[in-house]
């Protein structure tokens, strides 16, 4: 058995005084009921605590996946825009989780958070290679010279050079694209350096995850099998 109040800032829901304040607003359960008693003595394992609606596991690591929509900013706050934060649900909230890299306002598709500082700066290491793998349509067909030319790692039009990336021809005016570094506006300045401006962009899989039947502007929690193939990529 444990205190209430401890077991809320080990799931990091806020500080002890945080906390507190968050008690008093009702929003915490025990067993279905609301609990405002900090000191009350509560069993994890036997008894369901929620806040906000959410069932409280204190769970190391926590990443949830978004099937982002354009038009949203990935940052935290943003003064003008949307931003990605907007799409979490209420319940996530006292995660803390952040984005995993960051996509495009126009960008859509496949964009993880989580509250594990160690491993979203694992996942966008360009040391951990692990492969992002876009969509885009585009101005102009790519060609097969184009396909070697990211092979051998491409020279930005400012003379940033590219770690070696795939390109896949998916027809006319359509290709998918592998990297495995997340430099600003990569994708669509790898694919205007060889005369294909995009004019659409969806990253469709990070490592082995894809975003599957997860509907636009919809997230979900990553199983534990999910996190554990995710460390062992960034590892
Ligand atoms: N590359 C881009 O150019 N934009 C994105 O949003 C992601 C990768």
């Amino acid at each position: 058995m444990e205190r209430l109040d401890k077991f809320l800032c080990a799931c990091g829901i806020g500080t002890r005084s945080q906390v507190k304040d968050i008690l008093k607003t009702g929003v915490v359960t025990v067993d279905g009921k609301p609990e405002r008693d900090g000191s009350r003595k509560i069993d994890p394992d036997t008894q369901e605590i929620t806040c906000n609606g959410a069932p409280l596991r204190c769970r190391g690591t926590v990443v949830v996946m978004l099937n982002k929509p354009a038009g949203y900013v990935t940052a935290t706050e943003d003064k003008n825009d949307q931003t990605v934060m907007e799409l979490l649900p209420k319940a996530y909230a006292h995660w803390d989780l952040k984005p995993v890299g960051r996509l495009d306002k126009a960008t859509e598709g496949l964009l993880l958070f989580t509250n594990d500082g160690d491993l979203l700066h694992r996942l966008i290491s360009p040391k951990k290679e692990v492969p992002k793998r876009y969509y885009a349509r585009h101005q102009g067909t790519a060609t097969p010279e184009d396909v070697v030319a990211f092979t051998q790692g491409l020279v930005l039009g400012d003379g940033t050079r590219c770690l070696p990336a795939h390109l896949e021809i998916a027809g006319p005016g359509e290709s998918y694209i592998t990297v495995c570094e997340g430099k600003y506006h990569q994708v669509r300045r790898m694919m205007a350096s060889r005369n294909l401006p995009v004019t659409y962009l969806e990253r469709q899989k990070e490592g082995d995850l894809t975003l599957g039947d997860l509907p636009r502007g919809e997230c979900r929690e990553l199983t534990e099998g999910e996190i554990a193939a995710l460390q062992e990529m960034a590892k």
